[in-house]
């Protein structure tokens, strides 16, 4: 499996998994605006064949990245390769912003384990975020160095 930027023929692929995996799911515009995006990182995992497994997104804006999607095609499952594809994003991000974060669904139990396994905490929740159904979001935060902020914070103050 490799990791790489997602390029234009890599998108029916992901609309197809978006389809499966979400009940309102992203549109080919929104992925291809995500793609083309500066304020944008959009990384796919890709067999030896090209065949596209599963794909993750971030916007940042200043120091602050909101992951915006993570999917893995069905069959491809419980392999690591949402793991792999948070590493990969952590490695891209970490130098440069103080903070990752997501939504989720409260009762998405994959996707709550994933995210606390790679570091992120629940901060807080959104009423009614999500609809079909309608359901509450956890928000979860991912904080790099976070002992060095608060020091920033400590010295600026
Ligand atoms: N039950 C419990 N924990 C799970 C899980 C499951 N079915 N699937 C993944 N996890 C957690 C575990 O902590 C796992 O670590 P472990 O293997 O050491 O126990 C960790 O996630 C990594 O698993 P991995 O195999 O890399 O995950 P995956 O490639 O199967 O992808 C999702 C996980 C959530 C991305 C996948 O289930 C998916 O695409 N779901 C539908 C889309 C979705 O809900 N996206 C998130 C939107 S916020």
């Amino acid at each position: 499996m490799t990791i790489t930027d997602v390029k234009p023929h890599h998108i029916d692929e992901i609309l197809a998994i978006e389809k499966l995996c979400f009940s309102l799911p992203w549109t080919r515009r929104d992925l291809e605006n995500q793609m083309n995006s500066d304020n944008c990182i959009f990384l796919a995992a890709e067999d030896e064949t090209g065949k596209i497994l599963g794909y993750i997104g971030l916007m940042h804006i200043l120091d602050e990245g909101y992951i915006s999607n993570v999917a893995v095609a069905p069959e491809y499952r419980r392999r690591g390769i949402a793991d792999t594809l948070i590493n990969a994003l952590i490695d891209r991000t970490k130098a440069r912003l103080s903070f990752l974060t997501l939504e989720v669904r409260e009762s998405n139990s994959p996707a709550i384990a994933l995210y606390s396994k790679h570091g992120f905490k629940p901060v807080g929740i959104r009423r009614n975020y999500y609809d079909r159904p309608k359901e509450n979001a956890v928000l979860m935060t991912l904080f790099f160095d976070r002992e060095e902020n608060l020091q920033y914070a400590d010295n600026v103050n």
